[in-house]
């Protein structure tokens, strides 16, 4: 089976890429604000295992399992999909095998319902999706069509 890890560079180069993402996600002025209090060397090696995983690396997975990591942080749609740019946007600076940055984006995507609040549905009031809504003086709401 090909290893992804070894086409890149081997672990020392994956760990240069992945502590440039972290330090990015943890300033980015969107979603950095979640890193605040977080240990960010432990979450560089936690996320360095994952990643080699991905890319068929056989190294052991210290973390916890994703949903349990992220459950009581909330994470919405938006802010999921601006850690995934930061990681596309890290990636081809670091200039890595295009078969590296396909295999970590495609697996971020299919891990979206693991890690987001709304389970990737978006917004899951109830009168969601449609394009306007009334809300009468009793606080009942309808959804109202555009005209
Ligand atoms: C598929 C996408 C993602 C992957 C693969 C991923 C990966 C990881 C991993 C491996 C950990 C360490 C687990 C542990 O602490 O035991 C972690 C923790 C964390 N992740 Fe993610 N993550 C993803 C999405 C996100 C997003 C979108 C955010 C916020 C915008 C986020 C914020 C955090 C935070 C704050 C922690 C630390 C939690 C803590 O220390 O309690 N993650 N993530």
């Amino acid at each position: 089976m090909g290893n992804l890890v070894d086409d890149l560079g081997g672990m020392p180069t994956l760990e240069v890429v992945i502590a440039d993402f972290v330090a990015r996600i943890a300033r980015d002025p969107m979603i950095g604000f979640f890193f605040a209090k977080v240990d960010l060397s432990r979450l560089v090696q936690l996320e360095l295992q994952f990643a080699a995983r991905t890319l068929g690396a056989e190294v052991a997975y210290d973390g916890r399992p994703l949903r349990q990591a992220h459950q009581q942080l909330r994470i919405a749609d938006g802010q999921f999909n601006r850690r995934r740019e930061l990681l596309r946007q890290t990636l081809r600076d670091h200039a890595v095998p295009d078969a590296v940055e396909r295999t970590l984006l495609e697996h971020t995507e299919r891990l979206r319902a693991a890690v987001t609040h709304f389970a990737g549905q978006g917004c899951n009031h109830p009168t969601a999706g449609s394009l306007m809504v009334e809300v009468s003086a009793d606080g009942r709401e309808s959804a109202v069509d555009w005209p």
